[in-house]
């Protein structure tokens, strides 16, 4: 296995921190890891807010139920309306930042950071108190907090490969399936409304 695709498996939630602060440079390099992720039609409909204050810090860990870890240094991944590049971001965003969201998880890995992504989105009252904490202006909407920190603490790598999950070719055919094969074809009508929304 080489180096790599080691990183994969070394990615872990890290959950303590020591008190070493998050150097500005590793963390463009985890900003750099994000935005070269990949996103719908190129769309970008992402923003970040780095947060390294103590204020903020203990705000979220205050307020947010499942963020107490004490990290030095946090990542909101945004979702940005007003920045996204066309409307693909409308339909994708939320995948286009979680692949955003992973990149900065594995940067952080490579570099000897320890990381945690606490789910924000799509749980109404933890997006109302990252608005508020955050002052978030309208066009952006908190995806997740990403706490990093040096790590106090070791995981084994690992992976959670599981057989029974993976289906090597389509499902055998019973013929008691709510699925018609002629239903993989679109009709003219979908066809143009496919277009439509590729605008
Ligand atoms: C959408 C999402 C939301 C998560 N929210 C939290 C959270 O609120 N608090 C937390 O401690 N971990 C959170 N995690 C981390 C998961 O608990 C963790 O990824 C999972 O247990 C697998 O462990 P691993 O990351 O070490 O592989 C979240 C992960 C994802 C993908």
């Amino acid at each position: 296995m080489n180096d790599f695709l080691d990183v994969f498996f070394k990615r872990r939630s890290v959950r303590k921190f020591t008190k070493e602060p998050v150097s500005r440079e590793d963390l463009i390099t985890l900003l750099k890891a994000g935005m070269s992720g990949p996103s719908g039609m190129n769309a970008q409909p992402w923003e970040f807010v780095v947060i390294t204050d103590e204020e903020t810090l203990a705000k979220i860990r205050k307020n947010l139920m499942f963020a107490k870890m004490k990290g030095t240094a946090a990542i909101c991944v945004l979702g940005s309306k007003r920045m996204q590049t066309n409307k693909a971001g409308d339909k994708f965003w939320e995948q286009d930042c979680a692949a955003a969201t992973e990149n900065i998880l594995l940067a952080a890995t490579a570099m000897g950071l320890g990381a945690v992504w606490i789910g924000i989105h799509p749980v109404h009252v933890f997006e109302r108190q990252v608005k508020s904490i955050l002052n978030l202006p309208t066009g952006v909407t908190p995806f997740n907090l990403i706490i990093i920190g040096h790590p106090a603490e070791e995981k084994e790598a690992r992976t959670q490969y599981d057989e029974k999950r993976v289906h090597w070719g389509v499902f055998p055919r019973t013929g008691k399936e709510k699925w018609k094969e002629k239903d993989a074809e679109l009709s003219d009508v979908e066809k143009r409304e496919h277009d439509i929304h590729d605008l």
